[in-house]
């Protein structure tokens, strides 16, 4: 390997790993690659159990993917009940800390009753197989409680995160023409409630598909009940059967949609089902997090997130993990929260956000080494590139040079992870998500769709189908079909850049689109731009992502105004909380600045390659030669100066 800083694994982590040394992986990469309907359907047959067995394992018509056709399978079941019924029921499931600082333990035969009576409670609202959900919730136990009951009825969930607003819960619940949403009075977030029933109620003046709304009691706050409408989760419980018959379900049965930013300024919804997504869920969490019987797991994402989703709700619980979910902020009351949780609960596996690694690396080093976390043996990353200092500062302070870090590169649309080390064999890089898992086809190529050589940059394709492949986009197979397969036709466009190494490792450079990616989540700029213009002062607005030192990338708006007289530092605010309200707090702008105009091309196209090398450099040196009013960059870049 050419590269100095590489980081091979230990021997002893080599002797117990799941996947132990490069030849093994090699060798399951290999099968994958030459017998991808052998590799995929032996897993298929030994991880999952199936109420009625696959006639094939995949058919492949482009852009559409079908897995394990014709078999039946409930993801309940296999997160829940199997491991009851092999006599796990007493293993813990559920670590459960609040942000208050109360805390739950849930094994999964409580589980397995918590989720059947619940589930009855649902078929007694009148809810029914093939019937969507929307999930509002915190991060609290009934959380998963909730997906796991739609799972077990065929009710496809749509979780919807706590901090997106009233608006954008009401166009997700309209798209997905919702009939339940599950909510909760609130939840703790940095010592104080956030209320998550008002946003329903908001919402749902527009919403005339909903028909129940459950409201799970968190904060205790008195919340306004509908009367015939709403219903106490615990009032829904109450006095049903512990036992509630998991419901055979077609394998490509949608299992979740769940909303993420495109270019334009509507989410996609996008679509997975039950089989292909459960299995590769389950064995990246097998080689990737190389699980163990005995680990004590913590993934830090909220469940609103793709992440929350395979990697708290179904790849770990499908494998029969203990794992620890927290509802609340890092910094309460002390920015050491996570390393008390750590030590409190000998949490083993760790995996997180760059963001959230930057955010904790300010505070000081003092706080994790006030605490034992002895108990680690492997560290994770997801969201964003993760740079070399936060890579080596998680390296040591946290994992104390005995931890390897699985950098993990996926999207909500990949369902479950693509490039990834397997740790027990594949030697680390920083900054790289090393190599793909088996059965996944990556590779960088230039606009005629033909490979780079290496450590040349161009886009990250995948060109044959994988289990946990998004199916479409939800109501719209057109935009599915424009989005993913049209760049190189036929194979799965992912938006990003990267590169490949001499060693073939893959190092993603970030997005190509018009999407920013703020504290591992994903924002259009479009629907950044298209809410700002629904604000009356606003006439024009251009959105860029702006380089930042702990979120990644942070927005900065461009915006002209309508004729009339201002206050721009009044506006400003009212502008970053006019973003608040219509897409959620995690999206309101870092900086706002006000132009006479935008740079344009002279066909009208805003130019905001332009912008964002101005936000970036604070100067502007590409080319302009089809900017319209050169004088608007350079008015723009001297309002720059006047600031600095
Ligand atoms: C985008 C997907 C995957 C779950 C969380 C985000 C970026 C994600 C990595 C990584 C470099 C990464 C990509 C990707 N990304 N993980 N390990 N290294 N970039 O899911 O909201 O669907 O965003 O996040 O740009 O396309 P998402």
């Amino acid at each position: 390997m050419s590269q100095a800083n590489i980081y091979p694994p230990s021997a002893d982590f080599v002797k117990q790993a799941n996947v132990s040394g490069m030849e093994a992986y090699r060798a399951l990469y290999q099968k994958a690659a030459d017998k991808p309907e052998e590799f995929w359907g032996e897993l298929a047959k030994e991880k999952l159990h199936w109420m009625e067995p696959f006639s094939h394992v995949f058919e492949w018509e482009p852009p559409f993917v079908k897995w394990f056709v014709g078999g039946k399978l409930n993801a309940c079941y296999n997160c829940v009940d199997r491991h009851v019924g092999e006599g796990n029921g007493d293993k813990v499931a559920l670590l459960f800390e609040g942000e208050p600082g109360d805390s739950r333990r849930i094994t999964y035969s409580e589980l397995l009753k918590d989720v059947s009576r619940f589930a009855n409670g649902l078929l007694r609202l009148g809810i029914e197989t093939g019937d969507r959900a929307i999930i509002y919730m915190p991060m609290i136990p009934e959380a998963v409680i909730a997906m796991l009951a739609c799972a077990r009825l065929g009710i496809t969930h749509s979780v919807v995160f706590g901090g997106f607003s009233a608006e954008a819960l009401k166009a997700r619940i309209q798209d997905l023409g919702a009939k339940l949403v599950i909510t909760a009075d609130g939840g703790w977030r940095k010592g104080k409630e956030v209320k998550l029933k008002p946003a329903v109620d908001e919402a749902l003046a527009d919403c005339p598909s909903v028909t129940s709304v459950v409201v799970c009691e968190r904060t205790k706050t008195p919340v306004p009940m509908v009367h015939g409408r709403d219903h106490y989760w615990q009032a829904v419980e109450a006095g049903q059967s512990e036992h509630c018959p998991a419901v055979p379900l077609d394998s490509e049965h949608p299992l979740f949609v769940l909303y993420t930013s495109g270019t334009t300024g509507k989410p996609k919804g996008i679509l997975h089902t039950t089989g292909g997504y459960l299995l590769q869920c389950a064995m990246t969490v097998e080689w990737v997090f190389d699980l163990k019987k005995n680990d004590v797991y913590w993934c830090t994402a909220d469940i609103g997130w793709v992440t929350g989703h395979s990697y708290v709700t179904y790849g770990p619980m499908a494998l029969g993990a203990t794992q620890v979910i927290y509802e609340g902020s890092p910094d309460t009351p002390g920015f050491d929260r996570w390393w008390a949780i750590v030590e409190k609960y000998k949490v083993s596996i760790l995996y997180t956000s760059p963001t959230a690694i930057r955010a904790l690396i300010r505070q000081g080093d003092h706080l994790p080494n006030a605490h034992n976390l002895s108990s680690l043996r492997l560290l994770g990353s997801v969201g964003e590139p993760i740079n070399p200092a936060a890579w080596e500062w998680f390296y040591k302070v946290i994992g104390k040079e005995r931890c390897p870090i699985v950098d993990t590169w996926w999207q909500t649309e990949t369902g479950a992870m693509l490039i990834a080390p397997m740790p027990g064999a594949v030697p680390l890089k920083p900054g790289s998500g090393t190599l793909p898992i088996p059965g996944v086809m990556a590779e960088v190529v230039n606009l005629d769709g033909k490979p780079v050589g290496p450590n040349e940059e161009g886009y990250l394709i995948v060109s044959r189908p994988w289990p946990s492949m998004v199916r479409t986009i939800w109501g719209d197979p057109k935009r599915f079909e424009d989005q993913y397969w049209s760049r190189v036709p036929g194979k799965y466009f992912t938006g990003d850049a990267a590169r490949r190494d001499e060693d073939g490792y893959f190092w993603v450079l970030g997005r190509v689109d018009d999407v920013l990616n703020v504290s591992g989540h994903r924002l259009s700029t479009m629907e950044v731009e298209s809410a700002l213009v629904r604000h009356p002062a606003v006439a024009e607005a251009a959105v860029v992502g702006k380089p930042h030192e702990i979120t990644g990338q942070a927005v900065c708006c461009f915006i002209t105004l309508k004729k009339g007289e201002y206050d721009h530092d009044v506006l400003s605010k009212e502008l970053r909380q006019w973003i608040a309200h219509e897409i959620g707090a995690f999206a309101r702008p870092e900086e706002i600045r006000f132009s006479e105009a935008l740079p344009k091309t002279r066909s009208g196209k805003i130019m905001r390659r332009l912008l964002r090398e101005l936000v970036t450099n604070n100067t502007v040196a590409g080319d302009v030669t089809t900017l319209e009013d050169l004088s608007v960059i350079t008015k723009l870049a001297a309002q720059q100066d006047d600031e600095s």
